[in-house]
């Protein structure tokens, strides 16, 4: 039987995981399927029994289950266990193997395909939502100066500090307490450009030669990216490559074999893809 594979989420239509595994395979020679699941909110479990019980190899998860895929798997890669979030499972009999793949792609599209060092750098993370969550480590793996983390709500930053403050330096605070402050990587994990908000960011936060990253894809140039770019970052780019790099790390650890990226962003090229460097 063909090895099959899906993306789980709700909504799921618009994901674009089943293209990006799809070309995968082909390309690695692999044989197999990826398709897309959607689950009711409350109906994680029984739609992942179904898919397991039909010959299911692995998932990977998106909003809103990637706190039930942690709740749900038995065995943790080390990233997954200390993030609490999980992106990607592999199932063996009863083991369910659980991993998070979302920092990874992050750091690989911003180092490998933006060009960008993370070492030595400041970095601002905007919002403490669950997006946020599932960077930080990585993140700090790469040994910027600092990390802070802003939100709205400043409870949830500090519950994010207090998470990962063991990894590395961590601040978290409000808008308004970094007003003076200027990073060379701002990333915006809030889900503000979903609906074509902006986060109430000062226009001084942005340094010299510095990238604004939106972790959003397929809404091209965001607000957050427009106004990066007029306030002096000299890159922007939208988390296509975040989703790709992220996408290749979980089919590497399914198949033994990492695929090249490079002709799946090609495939994407297209007026949803937000790249490219601004002004400076
Ligand atoms: P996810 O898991 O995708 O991160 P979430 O847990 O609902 O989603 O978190 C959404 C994040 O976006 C939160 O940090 C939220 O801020 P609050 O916790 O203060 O509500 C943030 N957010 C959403 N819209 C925003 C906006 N217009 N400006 C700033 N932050 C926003």
């Amino acid at each position: 039987m063909i090895d099959r594979y899906a993306v789980i989420g709700n909504p799921i239509g618009h994901s674009k995981s089943p293209p990006i595994h799809t070309a995968f395979a082909q390309q690695t020679g692999q044989q197999l399927t990826y398709a897309a699941l959607e689950a009711l909110r409350d109906g994680f479990a029984d739609v992942v029994a179904t898919f397991r019980a039909s010959g299911g190899k692995g998932l990977n998860v998106t909003m809103p289950f990637k706190g039930a895929a942690f709740a749900y798997a038995s065995h943790f890669t080390e990233r997954a266990r200390i993030t609490q979030s999980v992106n990607t499972l592999t199932f063996d009999g009863d083991t369910v193997y659980a991993d998070t793949t979302d920092g990874a792609g992050l750091v690989r599209d911003i180092q490998v395909n933006i060009g960008i060092p993370i070492r030595g750098k400041s970095v601002l993370l905007l919002g403490a939502g669950g997006a946020v969550r599932s960077v930080v480590l990585t993140l700090l793996e790469q040994v910027p100066t600092q990390i802070v983390i802003v939100n709205r709500s400043g409870a949830k930053a500090l519950a994010l500090q207090h998470q990962f403050a063991a990894y590395g330096t961590v601040r978290a605070g409000s808008y308004a307490d970094i007003a003076n402050e200027a990073f060379d990587l701002v990333i915006n994990g809030t889900s503000a450009s979903l609906s074509d908000g902006l986060p109430p960011l000062a226009p001084t936060s942005f340094a010299p030669g510095s990238l604004a990253y939106d972790m959003v894809y397929g809404k091209g140039v965001t607000r957050f990216m427009a106004y990066a770019q007029e306030h002096g970052a000299q890159h922007s780019a939208d988390g296509l490559g975040m989703l790709i790099e992220g996408a290749a790390e979980a089919f590497l650890s399914w198949r033994g074999v990492r695929p090249d990226t490079q002709p799946i962003f090609a495939m994407f090229q297209t007026s949803s893809s937000g790249r490219g460097s601004g002004i400076g």
